[in-house]
């Protein structure tokens, strides 16, 4: 996974310090390239030329007066991936205000590649309200946030705040630069559950938290595509995520539609009704008007309209079922899914709500492949990778 990969070690001013002259040698022991940025303060707690023994480059400590005019934007353009470990507080507060004075902020601001960032700091530090900002801040811009961990600090203190082990730094890197299998590709994701209106304040509606397919839409992102996330409820927030919010069946058919046509893949784990109120009444319904008579139509049928549009995505469907998933293998070939994810969700640990799900991957050839009990976000990135690989198996472009 690292071999051959452009790291930038970028080292902040911590007592942790000390260790990047590990994580480099176990990056170089991975395969990486490793080039190291150094702020001046990070050089009180580990020496430049230790670095440079180490990584058998000189680490560059100013934007200025270097042999490239350009330091910070050669090396964010040279990087497949940026990791700031340790990284104080200052430096971390920099990073969320963009501000760029020195040769680690100003790399990470030119950067484009994935920035996976090690906070290390004393328990007050990382606590305050200021830092806990700055860290969210850093978080919603697509930042890889591994750690703190709790344990022994410097000056014999023990808490929170420890920079995690070398080793962790390694997987999280990993993982940053992990899977780019959808670079380019545009994607569509439909989340939550519609509702259907029977007055202006009640609906029919389902328990569909979005759960599963904000993190379908999240994996998306991180493999590199565009992402548009067709949804009823919350969506994450993440720089290659756009959000377009609907609430009834009708509202999310025509925006699936309408950024579906020419897409590479649709994803729709949204539960969408079947029938909605016919006639949704005008006004609020009275109880001492009596039970009302609500008559029921049937709802656009998002997946099919998707499967026939004449440039269709891949299209991938989910289903939720009570008991077996044997209806799933028969709506799988009924709706010219491309693949279809089921779910049980009468089981335990699977289904609306949870953190966790249990799927069926289902070809419209009948071919099934059960998944372990996973969290929703293994099940999104697993699930993306599987529709890279078949995608480009089916010889797409
Ligand atoms: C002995 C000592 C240890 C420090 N350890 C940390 C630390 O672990 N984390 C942190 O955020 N700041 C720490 N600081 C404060 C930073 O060094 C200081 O905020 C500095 O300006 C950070 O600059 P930089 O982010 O540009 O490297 C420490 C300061 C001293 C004197």
């Amino acid at each position: 996974m690292l071999a051959g990969r452009h790291v930038v070690l970028a080292v902040s001013g911590g007592v942790a310090a000390f260790k990047a002259a590990y994580l480099a040698r176990r990056l170089l022991e991975a395969g990486a390239e490793v080039r190291a940025v150094m702020t001046h303060s990070s050089q009180n707690f580990l020496g430049a030329q230790s670095m440079a023994a180490i990584t058998g480059i000189e680490p560059i400590s100013d934007l200025f007066h270097q042999a490239d005019v350009s330091p910070h934007t050669s090396l964010a353009r040279w990087a497949d991936v940026i990791v700031v470990a340790p990284a104080t507080a200052a430096t971390m507060a920099r990073m969320a205000n963009g501000l760029s004075e020195d040769i680690v902020s100003a790399t990470v601001l030119a950067a484009t590649c994935p920035v996976v960032v090690a906070p290390a700091m004393h328990t007050e530090m990382w606590e305050h309200p200021a830092t806990q900002r700055n860290v969210e801040t850093l978080r919603a811009d697509g930042y890889v946030i591994v750690g703190p961990t709790s344990g022994a600090l410097a000056g014999g203190d023990v808490g929170e705040g420890r920079m995690v082990e070398p080793e962790d730094i390694v997987t999280a890197i990993s993982g940053a630069l992990g899977d780019r299998s959808m670079a380019g590709w545009r994607v569509v994701v439909s989340a939550g559950g519609t509702r259907e209106a029977i007055d202006p304040v009640r609906y029919i509606g389902n328990r569909s938290s979005g759960k599963m397919g904000n993190a379908v839409a999240i994996a998306a992102a991180d493999a590199g595509a565009a992402v548009t996330l067709v949804t009823t409820v919350a969506a994450p927030k993440h720089p290659s995520i756009e959000v377009i919010e609907v609430e009834s069946a009708q509202e999310m058919a025509d925006a699936v539609w309408k950024t579906a046509a020419g897409a590479d893949v649709a994803v729709l784990a949204a539960a969408v009704a079947d029938f909605r109120p016919a006639d949704p009444a005008v006004g609020k319904l009275r109880r001492a008007e009596g039970p009302p008579q609500v008559n029921l139509e049937p709802t656009p049928d998002i997946l099919a309209g998707v499967s026939a549009m004449e440039d269709r995505p891949y299209l991938v469907g989910f289903a939720a079922e009570v008991g077996s998933v044997d209806a799933a293998v028969a709506k799988a070939t009924r709706k010219g899914l491309d693949l279809l994810v089921a779910n049980d969700v009468a089981r335990p640990g699977s289904g609306f709500g949870t953190e966790t799900n249990e799927v069926t991957i289902v070809t419209p050839g009948g071919d099934t492949e059960a998944w372990e009990l996973l969290s929703k976000a293994e099940v999104g990135r697993r699930l993306i990778a599987e529709i890279a690989k078949r995608r480009n198996e089916a010889g797409r472009t």
